[in-house]
């Protein structure tokens, strides 16, 4: 295969992203699908796509489709996931891969029977500045490390209140699901990816249960809903133990009585920590007898990201980087941290 064939399961704001990135990476978008006729026809004109459908069943029909992202909401990527498996199209799967752990271990078990590639988008581990920490990691820079740190906050940043990303049903929960899988597992990444054996967690929701009454300057994916659901948290804390010891904690929210933080992560090694904060990295260690804090730049032009790294995998058969096996270790995460909520009490993995 040399210039893949894709096509994209959902034409709403997400679905941008994936037809410029496949078209940067040399692939081409052929299809389109989305029961919204609005929202696929304005995708349709801006990239010329050649057929446009309501329905993920009339896509997969396409012989020459080789590969599908799956743009669909929360609810549905298992099953659209699994259904394309089973029409021999490789996948990319936006994130959350899945609602719960079942649906997740069914994708990846789709993906063995049928011998394709499923892949979790989770972009934030192809930002260069993380592959770089990658390479250092891999490299021993930062010698053995034992904690780690992340955060995403938003002070106020519900987004579509009232609508399916504020509908457990729908979303399968609120900012741990949307914005805290990012950022733990690109911590998670950055630590080498170790085994998780428990979990202490906690989870509010404080803001936005009178959905009329939410404060906010604006809101993305809005406006909001009245008669729509608000069930899931607006904030959630988390304290992760791995295999050999070493341990994570992360706290994310849409809402709270704090200031904004835009997505942080912090390693600490024996030799060297590391703080990936948007694009810059920052290292905090000792030179000889003094104690050091170092911005690094480096060129980022080297390293590919998320669709590049897909299309790598499609023409290259170069080895998925993050798999739906690794979806499937943040999914038995994140539903550890709502149980150990529920229960008050450490959850065993
Ligand atoms: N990686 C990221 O940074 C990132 C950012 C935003 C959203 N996302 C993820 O992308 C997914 C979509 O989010 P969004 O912001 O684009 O939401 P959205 O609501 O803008 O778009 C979802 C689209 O899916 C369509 N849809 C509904 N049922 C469908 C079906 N049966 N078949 C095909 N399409 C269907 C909807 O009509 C809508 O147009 C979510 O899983 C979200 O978590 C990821």
């Amino acid at each position: 295969m040399k210039f893949p064939k894709i096509g994209i399961v959902g034409a709403g704001a997400i679905s941008k992203d994936h037809i410029d990135g496949y078209t940067k990476a040399g692939a081409t978008v052929i299809a389109i699908c989305d029961p919204l006729k609005a929202a696929r026809d304005i995708r349709v004109k801006d990239y010329n796509i050649t057929h446009s459908f309501d329905s993920i069943d009339e896509l997969l029909k396409i012989k020459e489709i080789d590969a599908v992202s799956i743009c669909s909401p929360n609810s549905l990527h298992a099953e659209h996931t699994v259904k394309a498996l089973q029409a021999g199209k490789h996948v990319m799967t936006e994130k959350p891969m899945a609602l719960n752990v079942e649906q997740a271990e069914k994708m990846v078990k789709a993906a063995k029977k049928y011998g394709k590639i499923l892949m979790c988008g989770h972009n934030q581990r192809f930002t260069p500045v993380n592959q770089k920490v990658d390479e250092m990691r891999a490299n021993g820079e930062f010698g053995h490390v034992y904690h780690a740190k992340c955060a995403w906050i938003r002070k106020r940043g519900i987004p579509g209140l009232g609508g399916w990303f504020t509908t457990k049903a729908l979303s399968g929960g609120g900012p741990l699901i949307d914005i805290g899988i990012h950022v733990i597992d690109r911590t998670w990444h950055m630590m080498g990816k170790p085994r998780p054996v428990s979990v202490s967690g906690a989870t509010y929701s404080v803001f936005g249960k009178n959905i009329n009454k939410y404060v906010c300057k604006d809101m993305w994916a809005g406006p909001r809903n009245p008669k729509g659901k608000m069930d899931v948290e607006d904030f959630a804390s988390a304290f992760i133990r791995f295999e050999d010891g070493q341990t994570m904690t992360a706290e994310v929210s849409w809402a709270a009585n704090r200031s904004d933080e835009d997505s942080w992560s912090l390693i600490m090694g024996e030799k060297l920590g590391a703080l990936v904060k948007g694009n810059s990295l920052t290292l905090y260690g000792e030179r000889g007898n003094s104690i050091s804090t170092d911005q690094i730049d480096f060129d980022p032009s080297p390293y590919k990201n998320r669709h590049g790294h897909f299309v790598d995998c499609l023409v290259n058969k170069v080895k998925c980087t993050c798999p739906g096996e690794d979806g499937l270790t943040m999914q038995k995460l994140l539903n550890a941290i709502y149980k150990s909520s529920e229960k008050k009490m450490e959850i065993k993995l």
